[in-house]
């Protein structure tokens, strides 16, 4: 069960009301569906309905062939390449996942280019079995690319060609250079739809062939990110709270709010807000324009970025996303001197006081003049998870529409790389 409740948030928009900018987000519900405006961009909003079942049918079984195999799986991609997979497996099983047992270790490299991170990850893969997956959609990307090269060698040299070759798995557009260099060595590979952009891509092989590897049910969360799509269809502002929070959020940003924060109260949401920041980042912040995408999980960071939310500028608001239980929820025990002070809350469980924490926090959140969106979801569930993907890309593509910039680029991001290739002497630099 998914909901969201904008009481925290409507009590804000002053004399402005949804009315106001709702036929904007009509006219970019109409791009997005009817006019064809992003035709070549857009597959991943109708893919929960027409997906090849046969591709997931493959990636299923080549997961359970990748979990038999090794103990240590490889994930190699930077931004949408890596992050949706991240996010899914540690939202579903846990921020802890590689102490689990019976399930394969996975790290993700090649999403910096950091020497340490690449050495300290290979001497962990020496005693292991290990299978690779490189994801990049261009097949260009220099992190990733570096990191495919050191981590192949090491393969060659642990397996030799041959052995490497079983254990490779590219996952790429079927144009790239990747992809050649997969069909020449034979290394098994993925392809990525041509109409699916890097952060819009976790329910296509980039993040299904990773999640379904931590034993994750990836039909279940494509069931869930269709039933997000039947409901977020809808044009009526009453049915489709999607819409709604891409008009109230645009709505803020034009009173001034230009940073949104998104909240969870469980540390292993971490990186499913990394993965909302990117989509929200790249596909908002250009032409000048954009609301920046933060986030935090709480009661953690209420011990540092609280005070700031508290007290500090107003030009925030937050997203939060309240998970009612969690897979296992603890019991606070009686004591006999109480000198913990704290039987007042034996008897309670964890979550109950998590719970509190929330409401408390969207009191005074909103009482110091920090408006909140709260997204309400049952459980830790796949359908809930697919749910969520779906409702924040499409909220993602409408508000940027809104806001008049194309949400399927992201042409700031090569400058850094122009000047990286300039002083690391690229030819034609
Ligand atoms: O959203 C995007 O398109 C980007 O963040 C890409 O995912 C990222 O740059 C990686 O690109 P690639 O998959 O081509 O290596």
């Amino acid at each position: 069960m998914f909901s969201v409740d904008f009481r925290f948030a409507e009590k804000f928009l002053g004399t402005t009301n949804i009315e106001n900018i709702y036929g904007e987000i009509l006219q970019a519900h109409r791009k997005l569906h009817e006019y064809n405006t992003f035709e070549s961009t857009a597959g991943w909003l109708d893919l929960p309905r027409n997906y090849d079942e046969d591709t997931v049918e493959e990636i299923v079984n080549e997961a359970q062939n990748i979990r038999k195999k090794c103990d240590v799986f490889v994930v190699i991609g930077i931004g949408g390449s890596y992050l949706g997979a991240r996010a899914a497996i540690e939202f579903l099983h846990s921020n802890n996942y590689n102490l689990l047992e019976n399930t394969p270790k996975i790290f993700f490299v090649g999403n910096s280019i950091s020497s340490d991170e690449f050495y300290e990850i290979m001497q962990i893969c020496q005693n292991s079995d290990v299978c690779i997956n490189v994801i990049s959609k261009s097949g260009t990307t220099t992190e990733p690319a570096i990191a495919f090269r050191l981590f192949r060698d090491f393969m060659e040299n642990k397996y030799g060609k041959d052995g490497a070759r079983e254990r490779i798995y590219c996952t790429t557009d079927s144009d790239s250079n990747l992809q050649k260099l997969a069909d020449e060595m034979g290394y098994k590979s993925f392809s990525i739809p041509k109409n699916i952009g890097g952060r819009y891509s976790v329910l296509t092989a980039v993040g299904l062939l990773p999640i379904a590897v931590s034993g994750i049910d990836i039909k279940k969360i494509l069931k869930g990110a269709l039933s997000a799509l039947n409901v977020y269809s809808s044009c009526d502002q009453n049915l489709n709270d999607c819409y709604k929070y891409a008009a109230i959020r645009n709505l803020f940003y034009r009173q001034g709010k230009t940073t949104e924060i998104m909240v969870g109260y469980h540390p292993k949401m971490r990186y499913f807000a990394e993965w909302w920041k990117q989509l929200f980042g790249e596909s908002e912040g250009k032409d000048g324009k954009g609301i920046f995408p933060a986030s935090a999980v709480f009661s953690t960071d209420l011990h540092s970025l609280g005070q700031y939310i508290q007290q500090g500028p107003k030009n925030l608001f937050e997203t939060v996303i309240n998970v009612a239980s969690p897979k296992k929820d603890l019991k606070i025990s009686s004591s006999e001197n109480d000198a913990d002070n704290l039987n007042y809350l034996s008897g309670k469980t964890v979550n109950f006081v998590n719970q509190k924490a929330l409401e408390a926090t969207l009191l005074a959140h909103t009482n110091g003049g920090v408006p909140n969106i709260v997204l309400n979801l049952d459980s830790f569930s796949e359908e809930d998870f697919g749910h969520l993907v779906y409702f924040f890309e499409k909220a993602c593509a409408i508000s940027a529409c809104v806001l008049g910039v194309n949400p399927f680029d992201q042409p700031g991001v090569e400058n850094y790389k122009n000047e990286m290739f300039k002083l690391l002497g690229k030819p034609n630099f």
